[in-house]
């Protein structure tokens, strides 16, 4: 399904703004997120949520529902046929980052959500909606599964970094419309 305008005889198509919009924001509350995961207390065995560990649970939450609504979006509205000239195996490629991106995605909040649980705190949308325990208070899965969030922290965190480079690559070197396809006002 082609998205986006078309302009006199240029072929271009982005994706809507909705979808920009959302990946936009994910990447400001991922920023605003690994910042406060570098910056927060150390957890030991008791310690208890404070004001930085509280925003990393509330701002994990929201990332999570976010991406649910970007993950509703993109089924729906399903992404611009790649741009014209790219070789097969680039947009192969370009797809499976973008996939592993979203299950990452999911799967490092719900094993820090799992972690908090463990731990017998409430995950609380910026202490106003309180979310379910994951599992019970001293699961040790629960216990183990913070250590699983914070190593696929990092590799969320380098998949990432190859995705940007990748756009910067379409950006500067290739000089293609890739990077205008995720951009606001195209
Ligand atoms: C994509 C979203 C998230 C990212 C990128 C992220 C990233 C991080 C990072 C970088 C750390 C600290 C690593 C270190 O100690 O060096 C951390 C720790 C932690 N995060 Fe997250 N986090 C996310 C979502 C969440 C959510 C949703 C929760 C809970 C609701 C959560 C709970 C925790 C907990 C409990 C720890 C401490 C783990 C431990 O030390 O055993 N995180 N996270
Ligand atoms: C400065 C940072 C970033 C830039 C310049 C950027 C750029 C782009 C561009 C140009 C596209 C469209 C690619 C295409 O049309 O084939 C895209 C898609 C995407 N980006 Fe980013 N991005 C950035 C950061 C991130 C981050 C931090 C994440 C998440 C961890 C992310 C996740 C995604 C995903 C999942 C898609 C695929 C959209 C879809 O087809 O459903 N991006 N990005």
């Amino acid at each position: 399904m082609r998205q986006g305008g078309s302009g006199a005889g240029q072929e271009f198509s982005g994706y809507t703004a909705v979808a920009v919009f959302l990946h936009w924001l994910m990447v400001a509350l991922l920023t605003a997120q690994y910042a406060l995961g570098w910056t927060m207390p150390e957890i030991h065995r008791g310690t208890q949520p404070e004001t930085l560990i509280n925003l990393h649970l509330s701002v994990g939450a929201l990332i999570l529902f976010v991406l649910l609504c970007r993950l509703l979006w993109r089924l729906t509205h399903p992404a611009p046929p790649p741009p014209a000239g790219l070789p097969g195996w680039q947009n192969l490629i370009s797809a499976l980052v973008h996939w592993l991106l979203y299950a990452l995605l999911v799967i490092v909040p719900v094993l820090g959500w799992m972690n908090a649980s463990a731990r017998g705190w409430t995950v609380t949308l910026f202490s106003a909606v309180p979310l379910p325990s994951l599992v019970a208070d001293g699961s040790p899965l629960g216990r183990s599964s913070g250590d699983v969030h914070v190593a696929l922290s990092y590799v969320l965190l380098a998949a990432a970094g190859l995705h940007v480079v990748a756009a910067l690559y379409h950006r500067f070197l290739l000089r293609d419309d890739v990077m205008r396809r995720m951009l606001p006002g195209k």
